[in-house]
């Protein structure tokens, strides 16, 4: 796994193209939440200083192959400019006239930013005759780096296709950082190792719960996907949102855990809103629904009369002992894996379990990696406060937020990532130290 990065190369006076994921969420026109572009800028700003032309490009949104303003970078040129201090010209297209002139006019030491690279049909293809002028761009002494962590789990022209028209192919700073982080959770975790794993579905996390059985401790689950594996213990989940077709995928998971000594934690107790089954849920539907907190009870206590049904109810959080079981394997952890929330996070009242998780996991000291939108959100929301109470931030030392949503739970899965196994391979390096050359102050706080 182990790949060249910028650092293992000369790029004085070369044109470099660099994919970045710079699939920011925009409000009003503007960035509103940068940290994709704060993680991009160590390696921009060493392409900078040692003399490179930089041709950056990344896609935002899913414009499904079509120009559509609404998706354009200009938002994000113009927050890079900001951060730069210096202009970042946006092309008008892709790989036509205005990539090329925006390119060849860049001195050493400029960089500039393609138009969003979905715009054109052929990227998430894959097409070859994309990549290639991709390539074109920087001519034939060019070399491409792939900073986009985030959108490396995707074999598109700009994050695989390319690597095959460039002699020279290597991984940017924060890419390093990811793999060095999410791979030395992997492969040499401080015991005990816990993973907790939320979201709306099984199938999403199957992947990652089969590797992960093989290396953790304790997996605590929350999240609509609990409820899969409830219905399959026999639980009464009453109206809850639950994947039918994947029961006994859910069971396998549980016999699986069992036979590799590993504990899975399952909700106890819940947070429910009286919303029938099969009813689109809404923040607003939610946030005017009956609720209550209940004990989880099995179908057959419920057939016996000795507890009530959930029928016409809907689980959306995880309760308190269930919360308090979660505490208990976080306080004896060392290594942490979060991904996904414990609840209906968008609606404050059942946004309580991951809060909480998030709170559990600022105050740990163990190693603890996060990926996933909601999760990192959360943590995100610890940290600001904080920083307002102007608390001391070196406690959140230990806590890697990862830029990758998809792309985090596809490398612990154990995937290799098309995006990272295109990059060329390292000479002469160790293969245990995995980006172990990175010093602290060139990556960014998350
Ligand atoms: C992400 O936000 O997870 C990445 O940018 C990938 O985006 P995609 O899911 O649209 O490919």
């Amino acid at each position: 796994m182990e790949k060249k990065t910028i650092r293992d190369i000369d790029v004085k006076g070369k044109k470099v193209l660099v994919r970045c994921d710079f699939n920011v969420p925009l409000k009003d026109g503007e960035v509103a939440d940068d940290t994709r572009i704060q993680a991009a800028l160590p390696t921009i700003k060493y392409l900078i200083e040692n003399g490179a032309k930089v041709v950056l490009c990344s896609h935002l949104g899913r414009p499904k192959g079509e120009v559509n303003e609404k998706y354009s970078l200009n938002p994000v040129a113009a927050k890079l400019s900001e951060e730069l201090g210096t202009e970042v010209k946006l092309a008008q297209d892709v790989t036509g006239t205005s990539a090329h002139q925006m390119a060849d006019s860049l001195k050493e030491g400029q960089a500039g930013l393609l138009e969003n690279v979905r715009f054109d049909p052929r990227e998430e293809k894959n097409d070859d005759s994309l990549s290639l002028e991709l390539a074109q761009l920087i001519g034939e002494d060019g070399i491409y780096v792939n900073d986009a962590f985030g959108t490396a789990h995707r074999a598109h022209s700009s994050t695989e296709g390319v690597t095959h028209h460039v002699k020279t192919s290597v991984a940017g700073l924060l890419m390093e950082k990811e793999i060095q982080e999410l791979g030395a959770v992997l492969e040499s975790p401080e015991k005990p190792f816990v993973a907790i794993l939320g979201g709306a579905k099984v199938s999403d996390k199957i992947g990652v719960i089969e590797n992960l059985l093989e290396k953790v401790d304790q997996i605590l689950i929350g999240g609509a996907m609990a409820n899969t594996f409830l219905k399959a213990k026999g639980y009464d989940i009453g109206s809850s949102v639950y994947e039918a077709d994947k029961l006994d995928v859910a069971k396998e998971l549980m016999e699986k855990a069992v036979d590799k000594g590993v504990e899975l934690v399952l909700p106890v107790d819940g947070k429910v809103a009286k919303i029938p089954a099969g009813e689109e849920l809404t923040t607003e539907k939610i946030e005017s629904a009956e609720q209550k907190n209940v004990k989880l009870y099995k179908e057959e206590d419920v057939k016996e009369g000795k507890a009530e049904s959930l029928e016409g109810w809907q689980i959306l959080d995880v309760g308190d002992t269930t919360l308090n079981h979660y505490a208990d394997g976080i306080q004896f952890a060392n290594t942490i894996v979060w991904n996904g929330p414990l609840g209906f996070s968008e609606v404050p009242s059942f946004a309580h379990g991951t809060e909480s998780i998030a709170r559990y996991i600022a105050s740990s000291k163990s190693k603890c990696v996060i990926g996933g939108g909601d999760s990192v959100a959360a943590i995100k929301r610890i940290k600001k406060s904080a920083k307002e109470n102007g608390e001391d931030l070196k406690k959140f030392d230990n806590i890697y937020l990862s830029t990758g949503g998809g792309a985090s739970l596809e490398f612990l899965e154990g995937k290799e990532l098309p995006g990272i196994k295109a990059l060329n391979n390292a000479e002469n390096v160790k293969s245990s130290s995995q980006g172990s050359k990175l010093t602290e102050h060139e990556i960014s706080e998350n």
